[in-house]
This record gives C-alpha cells, sequence and structure tokens, in this order.
C-alpha cells in the first residue's frame, strides 16, 4: 500500500502522453486524443488512443485501457509495484519505505505477530512435544530441507502455551486475538487457535506471513483449520507458496488442490506449485498469478470436484490471457500421491504430454468432420481458422494455421491467408463495435464477462453517474443525496461508485492512479471505458438528474414487473380469459 500523497506525485510526474510516447508513436491530437497504433494488438491502422485530461489510454480494438501505472504493468509484463517502482525511478523520486498512517502500522505489526508465531511454531517441532508432528511429516516423506523452507511447524497441544510465549515476547493479547492467534473462550478468558496440528504459514509474495493453515495430525475433522479474515489474511487473495513459485525458473505456475501437494511437488523439483487454500481459485488469485507467470498447469484432485474446479479455473484464467493447460493422469487421487508413486519423471512427462486448450479446442472442432468429404473439409478449414484468426499472437497464428493444413492436406499459405482474412474481419468488427459503444445513447456490455449487466438501461445511466462524478466531483452532494450503492443494479458499478464518493468526501484527488489501489484489474478496464464515452457537461446537473431518474425508473418498472406476471398467470390459471 502506497502513501495517497506519493501516488499522486507519482501521477503528476509521469504524464501518460509522455510515458506512452517512450513505446508508442502517437500521431498529432485528433479532437481530445491521441492515436498510435496499439502496443499490445496486430493492426494496420491507429486504433489506440491516449487522453491527456483523463490520463488514460484506451485501444477501440482489443478494449486494453487503464492509467499510467496499468500501462506501465501491460507494456512491460511488470506487477503493481513493480510498476510503480519503475515509474518512481523515471521520474526521479524516492519510494517511500514505510507508510505511517495508523492503518499501515497496524497491519505491519500484525505481520510481525504472525511471524513470530510462525518462527514459535517451527521451533516447537525440535521439542519433545513436537514428536508426533515429526513422525507424521516423516510419514508423508516431506524432506528436513522442505519443512525448512516452508516454514512448517508443530502448533503444541494446549489451549495456553503458545500466549504465554508470545506474551512474553512482548505482543499483546489484543494484537493476538486480531490475528485470529488466539480466541475468546466461552467463559471469559481465550485459547490458542491452533493445537496439535501441523502448521502450514501462509505467505505473501513480499515474504510477509499472513496466516496459517493447521492440518490435524492423522485423521480427525477438520482436517484443515485456516485463519479466519483478519486486516492481512484473505483466503481468497493468498495462494499457498506463490512467495516461493514466483521465482521459479520455470515459466508456468503449477495449480493443485492441497498444502501437501504443493510441498511434494516443490520437493520434486517442481518449484512452481502453489495451492488456492481450499476454496475454488478466484478472479483474485488468478490475477496474482498473471502477474508472474501467463501459463497455468491445473494440475487439481482427480476426482468429480477436481474436474468441475479446474473447469471453473480454465474459465478464470482465461479471461485474464493466461494460457492454461489440463493435466489428465491415472491411478492417483492427486498429485502427491502421483509423485510419490510414479516419481518426478513421469510427472514431468504429464506436463510435457499435456494439452493446451487450443489444441483441445482444435482436436474437438477436428473431431466433427470427416475431412476426407470435400464439403467437410472446408467447414472443417472454416470453422478451425475462425478460431485461430482470434489468437493475439502473429507467430501463433502462424504455427496453428501450419498445423491445420497439415491436417487437411493443403498449402499452409492458403490457410494463413484465410487465417488473416478472418483477423481483420474480428478486428474491425471489433472497432465497429467499440465506436458504437461510444455513443452516447447506445447501450454497452463490459469486455469482462463476468461484470456483465443485467438491466441495461440502468446500468447505463450507472455508467453515466460515474462517468459525471470522475470528471464533475463538484456533483457529489447531488448524487448522495438521492443514490445509495444499493440503487445499482452492477454490483460493480455500485462498488466504484460508492469508492468515488469516499474519495471526493474526504477531499481526496480522483485519478486512475489513485483509483488503481482500490480497483482490480477488470473493474479498471471498465472504469477507463466508462470515461471514454463522450459525455456532455455544459449541463452536467441535469444530466446527473436525467441519470438518476432513469434508475428510479428503472427500479419500480423491475419492482412491477414481478407483480403483472404473478397477476397474469393467476388469471391464465384460473382460466378467465386473457389470451395470448
Ligand atoms: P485436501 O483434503 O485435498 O488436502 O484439501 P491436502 O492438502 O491434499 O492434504 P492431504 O494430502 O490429504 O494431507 C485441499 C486443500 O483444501 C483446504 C486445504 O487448504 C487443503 O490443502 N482444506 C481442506 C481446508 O481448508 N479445510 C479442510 O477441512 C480441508
Ligand atoms: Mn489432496
Amino acid at each position: 500500500m502506497f502513501s495517497e500523497s506519493f501516488l499522486t506525485e507519482l501521477a503528476d510526474r509521469n504524464d501518460i502522453v509522455d510515458v506512452v510516447s517512450e513505446y508508442v508513436s502517437l500521431g498529432k491530437r485528433s479532437g481530445a486524443n491521441y492515436f498510435g497504433l496499439c502496443p499490445f494488438h496486430n493492426e494496420k491502422t491507429p486504433s489506440f488512443s491516449v487522453s491527456p485530461e483523463k490520463q488514460i489510454y484506451y485501444c477501440f480494438g482489443c478494449g486494453k485501457g487503464g492509467g499510467v501505472i496499468n500501462f506501465m504493468m501491460e507494456i512491460e509484463q511488470l506487477s503493481y509495484p513493480e510498476a510503480i517502482e519503475r515509474l518512481a525511478k523515471r521520474a526521479g523520486i524516492p519510494v517511500p519505505e514505510q507508510e505511517n498512517d495508523a492503518q499501515s502500522r497496524r497491519r505491519a505489526r500484525l505481520y510481525e505477530v504472525n511471524k513470530a508465531a510462525a518462527l514459535y511454531f517451527h521451533e516447537q517441532l525440535n521439542t519433545p512435544g513436537g514428536a508426533g508432528a515429526r513422525e507424521y511429516i516423516n510419514k508423508r516423506q516431506i524432506s528436513r530441507k522442505m519443512a525448512t523452507s516452508f516454514g512448517l511447524g508443530y502448533a503444541p497441544d494446549s489451549y495456553s502455551a503458545f500466549e504465554q510465549a508470545m506474551l512474553a515476547q512482548g505482543y499483546t493479547s489484543s494484537e493476538l486475538a486480531s490475528a485470529d492467534l488466539i480466541r475468546p473462550g466461552s467463559k471469559g478468558g481465550t485459547y490458542a487457535t491452533f493445537r496439535n496440528r501441523l502448521m502450514f504459514p501462509v505467505i505473501d509474495v513480499r515474504g510477509n506471513v499472513t496466516g496459517f493453515s493447521g492440518r490435524i495430525i492423522g485423521d480427525g475433522e477438520p482436517k484443515y483449520l485456516n485463519t479466519k479474515d483478519t486486516p492481512v489474511f484473505s483466503k481468497g487473495r493468498l495462494l499457498f507458496g506463490l512467495n516461493l513459485a514466483r521465482k521459479s525458473k520455470r515459466d508456468y505456475i503449477i495449480l493443485v488442490e492441497g498444502n501437501v501437494d504443493v510441498v511434494s511437488l516443490h520437493q520434486a523439483g517442481f518449484d512452481s506449485a502453489v495451492a488456492s487454500l481450499g476454496t475454488s481459485l478466484t478472479k483474485e488469485q488468478a490475477q496474482l498469478i498473471s502477474r508472474y507467470k501467463k501459463e497455468v498447469v491445473l494440475a487439481y484432485d482427480n476426482d468429480g470436484a477436481g474436474l468441475k474446479a479446474s473447469q471453473r479455473a480454465i474459465d478464470i484464467l482465461e479471461k485474464l490471457d493466461v494460457k492454461v493447460k489440463v493435466l489428465r493422469w491415472e491411478g492417483a487421487k492427486d498429485p502427491d500421491e502421483y509423485i510419490k508413486t510414479r516419481g518426478g519423471d513421469a510427472f514431468q512427462n504429464l506436463i510435457d504430454r499435456s494439452e493446451s486448450q487450443i489444441d483441445y479446442r482444435l482436436m474437438n472442432i477436428k473431431k466433427k468432420y470427416d475431412l476426407t468429404v470435400p464439403e467437410q473439409k472446408v467447414d472443417f478449414l472454416h470453422e478451425a481458422t475462425k478460431l485461430i484468426a482470434t489468437f493475439p499472437g502473429s507467430v501463433e497464428r502462424q504455427v496453428y494455421a501450419v498445423r491445420v493444413a497439415e491436417q487437411a492436406g493443403i498449402m499452409a499459405d492458403a490457410v494463413s491467408k484465410e487465417v488473416e482474412q478472418q483477423r481483420k474481419r474480428l478486428l474491425s468488427g471489433a472497432r465497429r463495435e467499440a465506436e458504437r459503444n461510444s455513443r452516447p445513447v447506445n447501450t454497452a456490455q463490459p469486455q469482462e464477462r463476468s461484470l456483465r449487466y443485467e438491466n441495461l438501461p440502468s446500468a447505463t445511466a450507472e455508467e453515466g453517474v460515474i462517468r459525471l462524478l470522475y470528471l464533475e466531483p463538484s456533483l457529489y452532494q447531488e448524487a448522495e443525496a438521492s443514490l445509495t450503492r444499493d440503487d445499482f443494479t452492477s454490483e460493480t458499478l455500485g462498488h466504484i461508485y460508492s469508492i468515488l464518493l469516499e474519495r471526493i468526501r474526504a477531499n481526496r484527488p480522483v485519478n486512475t492512479t489513485v483509483l488503481s489501489e482500490a480497483l482490480t484489474g477488470p473493474e479498471m478496464n471498465l472504469l477507463v471505458s466508462i470515461l471514454n464515452k463522450p459525455e456532455n457537461l455544459s449541463n452536467a446537473k441535469n444530466t446527473l438528474k436525467d441519470y438518476i431518474k432513469t434508475m428510479k425508473d428503472q427500479q419500480e418498472l423491475s419492482q412491477i414487473t414481478p407483480d403483472l406476471r404473478s397477476l397474469a398467470d393467476q388469471l391464465k390459471n384460473s382460466g378467465k380469459g386473457y389470451r395470448s
């Protein structure tokens, strides 16, 4: 977390037009924007725009957009803090080491408490009380070296020993409780959250111990106990093992279900394995992965639940342009068991032979046609080239065009040409659509499918409210007087609205740089596309009123419609007229 003042200075000193110009040759200004060839997809005519006023970029072709930090992340493939560092260096301003507001001090203290706890648990492994845990580690064939690099530990079988030890080190009970390391007992007093468990510290990418996952030693329920949500721990935002995996030389992340799978894979040399802490992969986790690697090998458990979770993970990851390969094997329930029975070479073999999602889809297309029948061959080529045309990389398109040509037994050149034709059609279609969307009367769905609007007329007005507030913050009192977050039919837009209001109310600056702290990547993308639609500011107050009215009208409509429907149903059922 960076301080407000630092981010504002960073934005001031890194004008987006200057920064983008270092990578893209921007033509003369046309209207409010500069245009150039998009660096994020292949194109021959410029659809990449940069707005000096709004300090944002947006590509009408591929839909990528954001503020200067997003641009830096995207073009240099950097993580958020890395992009900040780069921009700070560019502007010659130092990156603040430590924030000084109370909240960040509290967070820092929680990291300290957790780290001290991790050390304590780790040391317990070497005490007589830790004998059972040591034995269990041996039984699971976890090496000493792995136990150390993951910082595994043992939580003693005692209600009070842990707290006593921590108090002696100067931590307070209230700090321990906010880290969920102790919990209040029913008869007053407190007890240790983790007792007689094998402890897996969950460490974030900056090396902070954020919380724990404690496995029961042997059988019993619950098998794993996890830290509850605290200011520094939230299951859906962390990945077990990513602190180590991010440094791996492999260019893909291996995603598994269990903590033990992670340890076991690392031990066998697969040091890019991570697990999602017992939740199915979340958007946040996928984003985290995509900051470090652009490819994921999915190795979820070999059962129904694992398959389902895989499908969900594929969808989430592919939306973020992360390539996904799926491992399939037989005779073992999870990667840990597979490695232990077949060994690391066999696992590597699985990875090498695993199907990419692309191969998988092309194979499915091919299966539909009999390529010895000329008509079917044509249809196959048509469908296959249409798919290939959607791949962003030209090399990738070339490779797959050649493969399809071989399958169909025709010249590679012909297929390539067809692919590029299709691609042109696709892009000009996308551009037309983007332009259509930028007309004010027209409505549009966000590119990101998970953010799709259910009530388009209302959502369009909601977008308008956000755009006006961003461009004309002085309107916030009018908006606040009639709209709360719950008036928004789109949860994401409601979220953006509440963040905007909160900031404006507190007299804090509103720009994409400071907002990038509070919004996820897709949310930022959405905001930028909203800001890109034209808005008439000459009578902003009235425009805002119109938007609010549309939202309220839609609310009424949506309340009325179900009633009307049930009325119609009743009439139908009672057989009294009402023919349609
Ligand atoms: P598994 O039951 O597959 O655990 O749950 P595992 O890590 O493979 O453990 P072993 O090999 O049986 O010892 C997968 C993950 O789901 C979470 C844990 O993060 C676990 O690693 N989980 C599981 C829970 O959070 N709570 C539970 O009760 C069980
Ligand atoms: Mn498992």
